[in-house]
């Protein structure tokens, strides 16, 4: 039987079966081609959607925006600067608004209950584009980078180093659970993903035939490695107070030389960017002069490095939203 996700809000990969999973991989995979091949795909034409942005955002609010247009949408984006979304507006009454003009709402921002709101309010699909506890569109682009890497999925080892309890560590989890992937999150016992999800996981993996391991580590983690993934020690939303302690807890799960050296010679590096792996940002900047840090989650020889691929990854972030809105509005 032929997989129909239409009118489905993408909340978390949770939600979703393998088959769900890889037919948008495929479907990610076909709009490449096609984009590649400067072949039109104005295929929804008649259709609105609307991004709302509660936190800041390059590849996500882009990939978006250009997979809309790409697709033939109208397309608004709202910030809580710009719309009455939060002081003046409840979310509820705003989801009403939003699902009696677009077809479709990408909704940015802190708690996973707000963006499940939406969807039961506006009764349009919502898509998930990062809240403090998942990133699931994010997942789509990772997995299709090392699907183009490997060719296939199934036992492949991907280690996430550094704080294995935020939203991008979190749905690495759940997709790897999902596809049968050797999932393992290391990092210090203090930020260990949630005994909760871990379990949830544990039983999707028994279907699966995935394995998830954690472990604080790094040798561990990285032995027999395919793909090395980490993102940045201190995420949006969180205390800037906190880099002192997060420099002390995560100094050790750093991918540098001798960490990539520890894993196969044939593995990949990821990260969902952006990264501080040089003092080009103000915060990269700020860090060394109080810290003496030139990089923080990876170093700057990894990230410029024959088996970097977070650039390929983030152009896939494009494909691969194109074909989630595409799937759940046709
Ligand atoms: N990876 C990612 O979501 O990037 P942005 O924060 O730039 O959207
Ligand atoms: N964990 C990071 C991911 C950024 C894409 C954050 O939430 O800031």
């Amino acid at each position: 039987m032929g997989i129909n996700i239409r009118g489905r809000s993408f909340l978390t990969l949770l939600d979703f079966t393998p088959e769900e999973i890889n037919y948008l991989l495929d479907l990610s995979a076909e709009f490449k081609r096609l984009k590649m091949a400067g072949v039109e795909h104005k295929w929804l034409s008649d259709k609105q959607v609307v991004l709302l942005f509660e936190k800041t955002s390059t590849r996500t609010r882009c990939a978006f925006e250009v997979g809309a247009r790409d697709l033939g949408m109208g397309c608004t984006f709202l910030d809580p600067a710009s719309s009455q979304m939060g002081k003046k507006e409840s979310l509820e009454d705003t989801a009403k608004v939003l699902g009696r003009m677009y077809d479709g709402i990408e909704y940015r921002g802190f708690k996973q209950s707000v963006v499940e709101d939406l969807a039961k309010y506006s009764g349009v699909p919502v898509w998930n584009g990062l809240t403090d506890a998942f990133h699931p569109t994010q997942m789509l682009a990772d997995i299709l980078t090392v699907k183009e890497e490997f060719g296939d999925l199934r036992g492949r080892k991907l280690t996430f180093f550094g704080d294995a309890r935020n939203n991008v560590a979190n749905s690495l989890m759940v997709v790897c659970a999902k596809l049968g992937m050797h999932f393992c999150a290391c990092g210090p016992k203090d930020l260990k993903p949630a005994d909760d999800l871990v379990a949830k996981c544990q039983e999707i993996a028994k279907e699966t035939g995935a394995v998830i391991e954690l472990t604080d580590d790094v040798k561990q983690g990285a032995k027999d490695c395919d793909v090395l993934y980490t993102d940045i020690w201190v995420s949006m939303g969180e205390p800037a107070e906190l880099w002192e302690q997060r420099i002390k807890l995560l100094r050790p799960y750093q991918v540098n030389k001798e960490l990539m050296a520890m894993a196969k010679p044939t593995a990949i590096f990821l990260h969902c960017l952006p990264s501080f792996h040089d003092r080009n940002t103000t915060i990269g900047e700020e860090i060394f002069q109080k810290y003496g840090l030139e990089s923080m989650e990876v170093t700057d020889d990894v990230f410029l490095g024959k088996q970097a691929r977070q650039f390929p990854e983030a152009e896939n972030r494009m494909h691969t939203i194109k074909a989630v809105m595409y799937a759940t509005l046709k």
